[in-house]
């Protein structure tokens, strides 16, 4: 079975690395020719945890091949999986003009039969527009059927969330389909749901929606803990044995970011929408989760009186650890409002500077280690819980900054430990700990 997979982001670049891992023969297809000849030397565009040794190793074994050449990879192949990105459209809606643009290459360059997947997240209905047109399209006389097949990774654990996938899901129209996609993922030996294709493409949004929406309800109840005196993190302890609730995804912050959960929030309320109906649920989801983005720089503003002249220490840049991604991250506008505001700010993130850089490249100062940011700060961010930011001992953030006043997003210290502490200390969804005059 000759497989190629459109697309080297997120998702392409795992699906053909890790197809190719479970011993299948794999043509990942980019218009990029260096990055090419990188992904064949093992280069992956995209920092993934264990992705640069797949691609070697199944680079060096023969079995994974990367080509702009499309129209030789198109040629024979037997599955085409796509999955190229599907960005969010100013009023929300999904743009679908890569997905389109992939298919009118198949049409155009496919001499045989063959089952084209679409992994890319896609509104309740695409997969039947993909199949007309690429049916409508076919330059050759070649039957080409579509089937759903969305993609649940996460980034920074992608490799290890695909090759031990919690479900695999299969959204067809034909046996033939159901049976090509079970000879592909046989290998993976994980279950597997068989559904008609919208449903599958709506098992993707609302599997998404849902734990944005975990997240939301989550970060509500953290503000009201703060009113009534309460600690969100002991409350999410308590509803985490439940099992009807479960411990994941209870974690209370300044929001969730990313590539994935802003954009299919809002492209779910816009398809209900544009359908006649309302998302409520969906759609307060979204609207607590641009006011929890601010929450930082508004506890910063009550704080202060200005924070013009301040110097600001950032800890954590991108949208969650593990990823150099800065989609969304709630670091990017709460910069630049402290920028508005006459701030000065040292950040300092792992991995995520050098695209903060192509943001701000000279609005504010970067440094290497989180003490450079802390030293002589007057307060500071904590944007990300990378486990070298969360391991800071108390005491350096006491000793190396004018003021030692934390603001931290995403809860890293215990406040019992903060209590014990000489800093000036506020999170979310508990009390302040104000041990310094
Ligand atoms: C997500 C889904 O997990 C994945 O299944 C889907 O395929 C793509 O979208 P990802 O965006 O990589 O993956 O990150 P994830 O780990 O889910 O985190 C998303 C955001 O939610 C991050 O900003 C994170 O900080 C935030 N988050 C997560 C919380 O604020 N609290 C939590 O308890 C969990």
């Amino acid at each position: 079975m000759k497989i190629v997979v459109a697309g080297t982001g997120y998702v392409g670049l795992v699906t053909g690395a890790c197809h190719s891992e479970v011993g299948h023969y794999v043509t990942c297809v980019d218009i990029d020719q260096s990055k090419v000849e990188k992904m064949k030397k093992g280069i992956s565009p995209i920092y993934e945890p264990g992705l640069d040794e797949l691609l070697k190793k199944n680079h060096d074994a023969g079995r994974l091949d990367f080509t702009v050449d499309y129209k030789s990879a198109y040629k024979d192949a037997d599955v085409v999986f796509i999955g190229v990105g599907t960005p969010e459209r100013e009023d929300g809606s999904a743009n679908l003009d890569y997905v389109f643009n992939v298919c009118a290459q198949i049409a155009e360059n496919v001499e045989k039969d063959c089952l084209v997947v679409v992994k890319s997240t896609v509104p309740i209905g695409t997969n039947d527009k993909v199949e007309e047109f690429l049916q409508e399209n076919a330059k050759n006389n070649v039957h080409i059927e579509v089937a759903s097949n969305p993609e649940f990774l996460a980034q920074g654990t992608a490799v290890v969330d695909t090759l031990y996938a919690k479900r695999i899901v299969i959204g067809v129209e034909s046996t033939n389909a159901e049976n090509v996609l079970r000879e592909v993922y046989e290998r993976y030996n994980q279950p597997i749901v068989v559904t008609n294709r919208r449903s599958a493409e709506m098992i993707k949004y609302a599997s998404n929606d849902f734990l944005a929406l975990k997240i939301s309800f989550m970060n509500e109840i953290a503000n009201f803990c703060e009113i009534v005196g309460a600690d969100v993190e002991d409350v999410a302890k308590g509803m985490s044995f439940d099992p009807r609730i479960g411990d994941k995804f209870l974690k209370a912050g300044i929001g969730y970011g990313g590539s994935c959960f802003p954009k299919d929030t809002k492209a779910l309320h816009w398809l209900a929408n544009d359908n006649g109906y309302e998302l409520k649920t969906i759609k307060a989801t979204i609207e607590v989760n641009q006011n929890q983005k601010y929450k930082l720089f508004r506890l910063a503003k009550q704080r202060f009186e200005t924070l013009k002249g301040l110097k600001v220490a950032v800890l954590g840049l991108t949208f969650k650890p593990g990823t150099d991604d800065l989609r969304e991250a709630p670091s990017i506008p709460n910069v630049r409002r402290l920028l508005d505001e006459g701030a000065e700010v040292v950040a300092y993130d792992p991995v995520g500077m050098d695209n903060f850089k192509r943001i701000f490249p000279s609005e504010i100062k970067y440094v290497n280690t989180p003490e450079e940011t802390l030293k002589d700060a007057d307060l500071a961010f904590i944007f990300t819980e990378w486990d070298e930011i969360k391991s800071l001992d108390l005491s350096v953030y006491a000793n190396l900054m004018k003021t030692p006043i934390i603001f931290d997003g995403r809860n890293c210290y215990k406040i019992t430990d903060t209590e014990k502490s000489q800093v000036e200390y506020h999170s979310v969804g508990r009390k302040a700990i104000l041990n310094i005059k």
